[in-house]
């Protein structure tokens, strides 16, 4: 006979937490962030010696499997990375069936569909995955690192394909942002230079939007292109990392400084949000903002030719001395702060999206690897129902 007393007291509790902003939904090792001192740290070490001593190459490597890596071990990665990006002609077919002008995260979608379903590994059946990759790291790590050359793959086929520009196939014995570049054609160390350096930043975020999505996906053992699908959704939502798409809408309605104070003073009238402003986690300034500044600086005359950066300069200066703004701690979040070097490097707004999310991939997947060494558990919150029972 069932106990439904027992199984009710089980599971006592109902907590409403808005924006899950006190829960903690894993144990993890990877990154810590103080928003209250502004720092982060991957793996223990500060993200400033991370960024002046390291590429991004390496600090993947350590985000992903706990140590920087040595020769052998990043020639292991880069081959096995190199092999999975080239794409079968059934994804090269479904990006360039896409209008040119269509959205980037659809197109990202699709090709990302196309090569797990080109991959007896990843696609094998839902019955078979849970034993596949649970306690499994080796099969994982495999599956890991092909996600990434296939997102990395579909990326430079989308900008191929949006410019029309002629696709490259991948070298072996290049890295990821490198087989990135040369599949899209870009063959500019200074670019190369910059985004090793960029990327540092964004590789891992701890439990943001869209690592929480991979793992939610994750949770119900599906295989690692689907659970990325997931976070790639959520990282073209609006307030994630679409925010950056929107701010740059907004500056081009702006057009001109003098025109800041009405936009801003609008917004704040309709309860809207200024994109690119405001972070859940920082109650100080973001340590990723004065890395980037190091670069800008590198880059002056390329981001000063932008003619939105005047505006976005007004921006920030009207928002950090407006009541409303100081008293929230809203400031300019480091992705908005970013995308200036991306545009100083000839990237239009999709794309820095795009490729702004290929940086966080791999720390999401480090999320995803870490949760194969943890217990199975089936992510499924609770609601609290409101309305009224008849009986
Ligand atoms: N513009 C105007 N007001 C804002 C903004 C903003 N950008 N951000 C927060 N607020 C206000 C809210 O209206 C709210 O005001 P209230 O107290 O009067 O109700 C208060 O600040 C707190 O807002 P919350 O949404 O509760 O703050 P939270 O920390 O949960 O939100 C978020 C963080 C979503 C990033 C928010 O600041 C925002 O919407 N920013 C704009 C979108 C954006 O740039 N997102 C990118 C973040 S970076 C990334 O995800 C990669």
């Amino acid at each position: 006979k069932v106990d439904l007393a027992a199984l009710k007291a089980a599971h006592p509790l109902r907590v409403i937490d808005n924006g899950f902003a006190n829960t903690a939904c894993m144990e993890s090792s990877i990154t810590h962030i103080d928003g209250i001192r502004g720092t982060i740290r991957y793996r223990d070490f500060p993200i400033e010696s991370l960024f002046h001593e390291y590429i991004y190459e390496d600090v993947m490597h350590l985000i992903i499997w706990g140590h920087l890596p040595n020769q052998q071990e990043k020639d292991h990665v880069r081959e096995a990375m190199s092999k999975a990006m080239n794409p079968p002609q059934s994804v090269k077919d479904v990006i360039s069936a896409f209008p040119r002008d269509a959205e980037t995260f659809p197109m990202i979608l699709a090709g990302m569909s196309a090569f797990a379903a080109s991959d007896s590994v990843i696609c094998k059946t839902r019955h078979q995955q849970s034993a596949m990759f649970h306690g499994h790291l080796d099969v994982a790590d495999e599956a890991l690192v092909r996600t990434i050359g296939y997102l990395a793959t579909t990326i430079s086929l989308i900008y191929c394909h949006k410019n029309e520009k002629t696709w490259t196939a991948p070298e072996p014995g290049r890295n990821l942002l490198g087989n990135l570049l040369l599949m899209m054609g870009i063959a500019d160390p200074q670019v190369e230079r910059c985004l090793a350096k960029l990327w540092i930043l964004y590789a891992d975020h701890e439990m943001t939007n869209s690592t929480a999505a991979v793992l939610h996906a994750g949770s119900t053992l599906i295989d690692p292109v689907a659970a990325i699908s997931a976070g790639i959704i959520c990282g073209y939502g609006p307030l994630h990392g679409g925010a950056i798409d929107l701010a740059y809408e907004g500056f081009r309605q702006i057009g001109t400084p003098e025109r800041v104070p009405p936009f801003i003073e609008r917004i704040k009238s309709k309860g809207g949000r200024l994109f690119g402003y405001g972070h859940r986690v920082y109650k100080t300034r973001d340590p990723r903002v004065s890395l980037i500044e190091e670069l800008l600086v590198e880059h002056q005359d390329a981001v000063d030719a932008n003619p939105l950066l005047r505006v976005a300069m007004a921006v920030d200066k009207y928002a950090n001395q407006d009541a409303y703004f100081t008293e929230r701690g809203l400031k300019a979040n480091a992705d908005l702060m970013g995308c200036f070097l991306y545009t100083a490097m000839g990237f239009d707004t999709d794309m820095i999206i795009a490729i702004t999310i290929l940086s966080r991939v791999p720390g999401a997947l480090a999320h995803w690897r870490e949760s194969l060494t943890q217990p199975v558990k089936l992510w499924r919150p609770q609601q609290k129902y409101m309305a009224p029972l008849a009986n």
